[in-house]
Formats: structure tokens, C-alpha cells, sequence
């Protein structure tokens, strides 16, 4: 009996009827990770994907290969004290087994420049990448990370011609966590025990939803009370204002950011691998919540192994749902003067 399943198998496998899933079940390592873009943002989460034990096989690819040597050696370095993993350099034909490709490439923010402001320069490299995907049928997940993140989730999209699904953006996975750290030392409680989430795009017009904010199922005005801040309307206001500007700051600084959003895309590596179905603020696309369409922006969203599961939309107050749908029309705005 089985056999005979195993032939009926063969010759549909040979008539190439069953192309794709052969090549999916035959081919995919879910245990191989791809990095693509090696500058500060790729050398960081490679370095935070190598602790994490999650992978087994990572692929630094950059368009200078030595900086991706570079970094795969160094980062190899550590192995010993972490976990089992092959670290390498590689090129495009090392993508096709991989289970998820990581794209960090791309300019980086400087000093007095907006994440807007790079649109032009990293749409034309996602140009580039993104066709050397598509050529190698590679059937995984595609995390966006590069900036503008929301604008380059929805190119990818369009170009990759995988399931929207499977490419979304590391979004405001930061920006929520920036909020936790900062509401939790607001507190003094653990930002583990904050639940509140900063949505829309992951830069200038991105919203903090307090309507829906609260403390392990306190909300938040009541918390705030309970820890004897009065005034906290001024406080939070205060808060979400340092939170959006947290990188420019960083950067005025030290030129980049990079270890809060490595860690941030370890976490949705971690919710992809072990198919965990967290709830993240990713950026995925849109089809009309809220009466947005057609554009990716962050929204709570199930994230498991086969990406973006389901959004999870907040309840949003009146004033939260009009500031989302201009960060909406921001977005729209750019995409459309920068059309693919
Ligand atoms: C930041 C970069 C990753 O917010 O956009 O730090």
C-alpha cells in the first residue's frame, strides 16, 4: 500500500505537478536563516540570532563580501559559547533552502534624516535583491527590516510574488518595546507587565494606543494612579514623544541603532520557529481595517510559522483611529511619489 502511494507520489513528482511542495518539503531547512545587508542593523541580529539557538545554519550575504566574512567570522567566534551553528558567508544560491530571509540592506538614517528620507535610495536596492529571490523559487518568510520599513514591506510584496502572509516587517516591535521599558521605569513594574503597543508606521506619525493600554489587566490611568503619579496625561504624552524620537536621539549620538532592533527581530524569529503565535506589532498589509487599504503599516498581528497568521485590530478611540489613518496616508503618500 505504501509503495504504491510512494510511486503515485513519484509520478505526479515527475509530471511536476507537486513541483512546489517538493520543493518545499524537500528543500527547506526551517532551521536555516538568511541575513541580507551586513551593516551595523545585519551584524547585530545575526549576533542576536546566533545566541538565540533558534537556527542551525546562518548565511551572511552583503555586497561586500568581505564585510560579510568579516562578520560571520566574528560572530562565529561566539559559538562555542552558545549553541551548535553554521555561520558563513555566502551568496545569493545559498537562499534557496533557507526558511527566512532577514533584509537589513540598505542606507541607514543620518544624523537630522527621517526614515522617509531614505525611500528612494532603498527602493532601488530592494530592486536589485528582491528579483534575486524570486529567480531562486525561494518559498520561506521575508522579514523586512530595512527602512522604511512599512513602505519597503509593501515593495517587497509586490516584487517577491509570495503570499502577503509571508512578508511582512519588523514594524513597531521596537517602538512597543521602547514604550514598555519606558512606561515600566515610569512605574517601577516590570515592562513585561505593561501591555501597550505603539502602531502605524515605524517612524514620525506612528501612534501610541493608550486607549487600550493597561498594566496586567489594570488600565493605565488606574496603574498610574495606584503609583501615585497624578499627572500622568502630561507624563504618557511625554513618553510617546520620547519614543518616537528615541532614534533620532541614539543616532545624534552614536551614529545607528542597532542592539534594540536586533533583539526585536530575534523575539519574531522566536514566534516563527517554535510557531509560537505571539501577538507582535509586525507590519503587514492592510485590507480596509480601520478603512485602510492596500499599504502595510504595524498592527497587532498572530505571528507563527507561517508568518502573519491573523491581525488582532485594538479597540482605538476616535483621535487614534483618524492619527492612524493619516500615518496611513503618510505612507501612501510616499509609496505613490516613489511608485514601484
Ligand atoms: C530604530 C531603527 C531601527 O528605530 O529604525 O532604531
Amino acid at each position: 500500500m505504501f509503495s504504491m502511494y510512494k510511486l503515485y507520489l513519484s509520478t505526479l513528482l515527475k509530471k511536476g505537478y507537486l513541483k512546489m511542495e517538493r520543493d518545499c518539503l524537500h528543500c527547506t531547512n526551517t532551521r536555516k536563516v538568511a541575513v541580507i545587508g551586513c551593516g551595523f542593523v545585519g551584524a547585530a541580529c545575526s549576533f542576536s540570532l546566533m545566541q538565540s539557538g533558534l537556527f542551525s545554519e546562518m548565511v551572511l550575504i552583503d555586497s561586500d563580501p568581505a564585510k560579510a566574512e568579516g562578520e560571520a567570522l566574528d560572530i562565529s567566534h561566539g559559538v562555542p559559547f552558545a549553541k551548535p551553528i553554521r555561520i558563513y558567508a555566502g551568496g545569493y544560491d545559498d537562499i534557496k533552502n533557507a526558511s527566512l530571509i532577514i533584509i537589513t540592506a540598505g542606507a541607514n538614517q543620518k544624523p537630522g534624516e527621517t526614515r522617509l528620507d531614505l525611500v528612494k535610495k532603498n527602493i532601488s536596492i530592494f530592486k536589485a535583491i528582491l528579483p534575486e529571490i524570486k529567480k531562486r523559487n525561494f518559498r520561506g518568510i521575508l522579514l523586512i527590516v530595512a527602512n522604511p520599513v512599512d513602505i519597503l514591506t509593501t515593495v517587497a510584496q509586490k516584487l517577491s510574488g509570495l503570499p502577503e502572509n509571508r512578508v511582512f516587517g519588523s514594524g513597531t516591535v521596537l517602538d512597543t518595546a521602547r514604550l514598555k521599558s519606558e512606561l515600566g521605569a515610569h512605574l517601577n513594574v516590570d515592562p513585561r507587565s505593561v501591555h501597550a503597543f505603539i502602531i502605524g508606521e515605524h517612524g514620525d506619525s506612528e501612534i501610541a494606543a493608550w486607549s487600550s493600554a493597561n498594566v496586567s489587566g489594570i488600565p493605565l490611568h488606574k496603574f498610574c494612579e495606584m503609583r501615585g503619579h497624578t499627572n500622568h496625561d502630561k507624563a504618557i504624552q511625554k513618553i510617546a514623544v520620547d519614543v518616537k524620537n528615541s532614534a533620532y536621539e541614539n543616532i545624534k549620538r552614536k551614529k545607528a541603532t542597532y542592539y534594540g532592533i536586533a533583539m526585536s527581530v530575534k523575539r519574531i524569529c522566536e514566534a516563527i520557529v517554535r510557531d509560537e503565535k505571539s501577538i507582535l506589532p509586525v507590519s503587514s498589509m492592510m485590507h480596509g481595517e480601520y478603512g485602510i487599504e492596500g499599504i502595510s503599516l504595524s498592527m497587532p498581528a498572530i505571528v507563527g510559522k507561517d508568518g502573519v497568521e491573523t491581525l488582532v485590530p485594538l479597540q482605538l478611540n476616535e483621535t487614534e483611529k483618524a492619527d492612524l489613518q493619516k500615518s496611513a496616508e503618510t505612507l501612501r503618500d510616499t509609496l505613490k511619489q516613489n511608485e514601484v
